[in-house]
């Protein structure tokens, strides 16, 4: 089971099973994985599926397109791995990915 981690403010982890073509954003309302609220549903408009991706994922992942990294520079606490989920599709190659979802957001 291809599996997508979502690690909580406060040091707990969240594993949700992958489920190929659909985006991160997604994946974690659908198992209800706190701190991420999609609020634009998807649409790269509002910045509550912000998530850091682990420095050991970042480079697999294709860089932000010019919409994401747009809405990227108007979080205040962006980092140099930040992504919005709603932005990541999921596939079988991402099984592990870590994701750190991001304190204000709780
Ligand atoms: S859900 Fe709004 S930017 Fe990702």
């Amino acid at each position: 089971m291809a599996i997508i981690r979502y690690a909580q403010h406060g040091g707990s982890t969240r594993d949700v099973s992958l489920t190929e073509g659909s985006n991160l954003m997604d994946l974690a309302r659908v198992n209800a994985v706190p701190g991420i609220d999609g609020d634009c549903g998807g649409s790269c408009a509002c910045g509550t599926c912000h998530v850091i991706v682990d420095a050991a994922w970042a480079a697999r992942l294709a860089p932000p397109n010019a919409e994401e990294d747009r809405m990227l520079s108007m979080i205040v606490d962006r980092q140099p791995t930040s992504r919005l989920a709603c932005q990541i599709v999921a596939t079988a190659a991402l099984d592990g990915l870590r994701v750190q979802v991001p304190e204000h957001q709780f």
